[in-house]
């Protein structure tokens, strides 16, 4: 354009194939960066034999902020500018059931938080555990409320609000609490806190934003995740009524969750990189075979052979073990993938 500075090392965008990143384990752990990590994006973004750029999105089943937040964290931890619409957390798909359900119960992630993020999604009556806490102190005999948590928590009579749906937004910061609550909103008559039902089958629907049982994060073996609080809050309601609860997962390894991203990554493509086509291979890097990799494969087959799964050895997934889903291939780290996908295509 005339006026524009001269770039004289012009780089070109790949218009064939794109990447889609997990977080956890594979560019982050514990909130630090996986060193590798900020070379791949370098590589991605232009510094690289071929002067391209490549198109890139991430797909984390983690949560407990904005999408907004947690894109000025990764770019801190990256280096790069995150921009939303190049993000997806376990969360992110849930915003589509904001006409669904009126009032809901979130739970999960530090403080107000995850009520804020709900609200901001759209949702028009969220309540969280700490308003039921504070009408009755009596649900968690263990657990006292913070003066901050007394202060934000809202009062209101729980015999005459009908919860509709449980939506788990992010990790428990309190088992106990959150278990006994969303077990009593799962044996109530219909949703109405306080009340027993005689059937146990009229409770409201729980949703989980991912069912990971484990997870990376700083500790060098793995941790309990959000799909470890889903199997204790199924385990106890059949330990305690007889009668089977199911509960719904979102994030990897659901379809869904994969047709999500490709959508927002068409929509990347189109307004960052001015791409109109669709890719002929998105590469998607993960670390946990039971959601990364078996929900690339299993996606991909539905997906006319589009995605590639790449395994990653700096998180959940152990060398020396059998993966239970085969990635196409296993590499060391994250920029081992991205120099492997780029090799394949140039
Ligand atoms: O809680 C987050 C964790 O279970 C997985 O995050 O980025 O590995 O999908 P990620
Ligand atoms: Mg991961």
């Amino acid at each position: 354009t005339p006026g524009s500075p001269v770039n004289m090392t012009e780089l070109s965008t790949a218009d064939s194939f794109a990447f889609a990143f997990d977080i956890d384990g594979v560019l982050v752990r514990g909130g630090r960066p996986i060193p590798e990590a900020i070379e791949a994006m370098r590589v991605l973004n232009g510094e690289n034999e071929y002067g391209m750029k490549v198109p890139y999105i991430f797909l984390t089943n983690g949560g407990g902020k904005t999408e907004a937040e947690r894109c000025i964290d990764l770019s801190g931890q990256l280096d790069i500018v995150v921009s939303p619409a190049q993000f997806i957390c376990g969360h992110t798909p849930m915003r589509e059931m904001v006409e669904k359900y009126k009032t809901v119960l979130i739970v999960g992630g530090e403080g107000e938080k995850c009520r804020q993020v709900a609200e901001g999604y759209g949702f028009r009556d969220v309540i969280t555990p700490g308003d039921i806490i504070k009408d009755n102190e009596a649900t968690t005999p263990f657990r006292k409320l913070t003066p901050e948590e007394q202060a934000n928590s809202r009062i209101r009579n729980y015999g005459e609000t009908k919860i509709e749906a449980i939506f788990v937004f992010a990790d428990s910061r309190d088992w106990a609490g959150d278990v006994q609550i969303m077990l009593d909103l799962a044996m109530s008559k219909g949703g109405y806190i306080g009340t027993l039902s005689d059937t146990f089958d009229e409770g409201p629907p729980i949703y989980f934003s991912h069912n990971d049982i484990v997870w990376s994060a700083a500790h060098d073996n793995v941790r309990l995740g959000m799909g470890a609080l889903r199997k204790t809050v199924e385990t106890l309601f059949k330990n305690i009524t007889s009668k089977d609860l199911e509960t719904i997962a979102f994030g990897k390894p659901q379809i869904g969750t994969f047709q999500f991203a490709t959508r927002l990554l068409q929509q990347w493509r189109k307004d960052e990189h001015r791409i109109n086509r669709p890719p002929e291979t998105v590469y998607f890097v993960g670390d946990t075979p039971e959601s990364d990799i078996r929900g690339t494969n299993e996606f991909n087959e539905k997906a006319k052979n589009t995605w590639y799964s790449i395994l990653v050895r700096t998180g959940v997934y152990q060398e020396g073990t059998e993966p239970a889903y085969k990635p196409q291939v296993t590499v060391d780290t994250v920029l081992d993938a991205v120099k492997h996908g780029m090799k394949r295509e140039v």
